[in-house]
């Protein structure tokens, strides 16, 4: 791994993970930039699933290559030749009976398979891996107006011990830029960690993104999100919303910013679900949204501070009046909710 000179100038960027909400804009944002990009889906031959991603081929030159996070030396031929390396695919599924199996050990390998490669390839300059809010906030801490930033984990112990519903998703994204901190540091790997908060905004891929769906659960009237959004905020207690935009131009501007190193936390906005409803009851008056939550906190019981990001140079573009105003646009186009 080249660790000495940080020029980018021949940019050349591979992205872990295309088809997903975050990557695929990412592709976007690194190609019009003027990036080469080499990108690995786990399924090349599906043909409705990388759809976004051919279509995006139109910008400059973008190969979509096959790879499973599983297997280590399927990231060897995407990232040869690349300066920068992006890995965001993840395991998810919250339904899980066997999170230790399904999401825990398979983010863990995924994540060391990449970054093996990575210490073989010769042209890597950094690496940016896509962590999670989930991976910081998650604590027996009461009160309400906690600050949390870089220099906070969420408890593994208690993740482990309590399994809370979902707790495997936080536990996996934990463990796994855990583990990825330890590899680059044993191995001389220039590593940043993004730390995103749930992230919404208009997206390329053919479905609407999960992430999207929890986040304007409380406009689209589905129960079981709405649940789950509570169920969010207790476990992590708050909801911190950023814009998709902001979360991929962050993930470029930390790639290509020489002073960065370390974690970043990126969020945009933070609240509570009675500050949200109230807040989308008011902004949008044509929908349902229901305000009377007297089962939630009506105060968020931390915010994630973004202070390092913005120190290093980065600023957001959008509040969360434009990303509400756009993912609502977003959802009408894709006929999930009406004028
Ligand atoms: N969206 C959010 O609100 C949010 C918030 C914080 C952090 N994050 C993190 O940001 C990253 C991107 O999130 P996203 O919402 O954009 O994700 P997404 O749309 O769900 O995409 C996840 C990607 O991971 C790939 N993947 C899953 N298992 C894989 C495996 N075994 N091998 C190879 N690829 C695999 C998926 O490929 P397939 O298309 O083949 O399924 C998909 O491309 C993730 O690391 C996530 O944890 C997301």
């Amino acid at each position: 791994m080249a660790t000495n000179t940080k020029q980018f100038g021949k940019k050349k960027a591979c992205v872990i993970g295309g088809t997903g909400f975050m990557a695929s804009l990412l592709i976007k944002q690194l190609l019009q930039k003027g990036y080469v990009v080499n990108t690995t889906v786990r399924d090349p031959d599906n043909h409705k699933k990388i759809s976004h991603l051919v279509a995006l081929q139109s910008l400059g030159e973008l190969n979509i290559m096959g790879a499973e996070l599983t297997a280590e030396k399927d990231f060897d031929a995407p990232i040869a030749g690349c300066e920068l390396v992006f890995q965001l695919a993840t395991p998810v599924n919250f339904a899980s009976e066997d999170p230790e199996s399904d999401m825990i050990k398979p983010a863990i390998k995924g994540v060391l398979n990449v970054l093996k490669a990575c210490a073989r390839a010769k042209e890597v300059k950094r690496v940016v891996l896509t962590s999670s809010a989930a991976a910081v906030t998650i604590n027996e801490l009461k009160g309400t107006g906690l600050v949390m930033d870089e220099s906070n984990w969420s408890d593994i112990e208690f993740l482990n011990t309590a399994k809370p519903p979902t707790w495997g998703y936080p536990a996996s994204k934990a463990l796994a830029e855990k583990a990825a901190w330890k590899f680059a540091e044993e191995n001389n790997i220039d590593l940043i960690t993004v730390i995103p908060t749930l992230t919404t905004g208009p997206s390329l891929t053919p479905d609407i993104p999960s992430s999207v769906g929890l986040a304007t659960s409380l406009i689209t009237g589905n129960d079981f999100l709405i649940n789950a959004m509570k169920g969010m905020q207790f476990l992590s207690g708050s909801i911190s919303i950023t814009h998709v935009e902001d979360i991929c131009r962050a993930h470029i501007f930390l790639a290509e910013k020489q002073s960065a190193s370390g974690r970043y936390i990126c969020c945009a906005h933070n609240t509570s679900v009675p500050e949200l409803a109230k807040f989308l009851s008011k902004r949008y008056p044509q929908y349902k949204i229901p305000t009377e939550f007297d089962d939630c906190p009506a105060k968020a019981k931390l915010i994630l501070s973004s202070d390092k990001l913005i120190k290093e140079g980065f600023s957001f573009k959008y509040g969360i009046e434009e990303i509400y105003d756009q993912t609502v646009e977003y959802l009408k186009t894709k006929g999930a909710l009406k004028n």
